[in-house]
């Protein structure tokens, strides 16, 4: 069964506490917080100040991806802000391995993000150090983009990566993920759904998230 991870870039940040009570009511496993720094991506969005609050308002797992550079610098802050998965990218660590060793020894998982041009086969040497990866399946910065449809590509290859070498390590798909999709991305091999706005601007949120959670 997939594990459904909205994602709150696309929540109404003037009431997070609707948004909030809304996920911890639906079959939702995880929240998606997406940390942007204007750098590494063309946006800025939140940081462990908004987390702090989120951790308060829910017991399920905060999933933090952090499309920022110099993620070292930030990572103990985040894990005082209550994240309990850490990602970086791949694209934004020169030494992912101390980057992997940092998150770990601050007490959480750690993820590995991957922009759409990035080959899943880079990820050999680092992939038995870690808990997740997250395969972009949009350019990061933006929520409502459509998903690239090579992406299922580099599932089916990540996928045997992780099976060959009898790892327990999750697949995640952020970017364009819908109802219309989301069966195809799951029988490719992936772990996680990211969704926001799938989830954020449907009609009924909780019914989209079991819908989700169905397939
Ligand atoms: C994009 C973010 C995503 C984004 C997904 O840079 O990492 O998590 O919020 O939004 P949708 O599901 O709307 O493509
Ligand atoms: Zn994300």
């Amino acid at each position: 069964m997939a594990i459904i991870a909205p994602s709150l870039l696309s929540a109404n940040f003037l009431n997070l506490q609707a948004d909030c009570d809304m996920l911890n009511k639906s079959e939702a496993d995880w929240y998606h917080l997406d940390v942007m720094d204007g750098r590494f991506v063309p946006n800025i969005s939140f940081g462990p100040m908004i987390i702090e609050f989120i951790r308060k308002a829910t017991t399920k797992v905060c999933d933090v991806h952090l499309m920022i550079e110099e993620p070292e610098k930030y990572a103990e802050a985040f894990k005082k802000a209550g994240a309990d998965i850490l990602t970086v990218h791949y694209e934004a660590c020169t030494h992912l391995h101390r980057n992997i060793q940092q998150i770990k020894s601050l007490g959480m998982q750690a993820g590995v993000a991957l922009n759409p041009h990035t080959p899943v086969n880079l990820l050999e040497d680092i992939l038995a150090d870690i808990d997740l990866v997250c395969i972009m399946s949009v350019n990061p910065g933006f929520g409502g983009q459509s998903f690239i449809p090579h992406t299922l590509t580099k599932i089916r290859q990540l996928r045997k990566m992780i099976d060959d070498r009898g790892l327990n390590v999750k697949i995640e798909i952020d970017g364009g993920v819908t109802l219309g999709n989301a069966a195809e991305i799951l029988a490719a091999g992936a772990h996680v759904l990211v969704a926001g706005n799938t989830v954020f601007k449907s009609e009924n949120q909780i019914d989209t998230i079991a819908k989700l959670k169905a397939l």
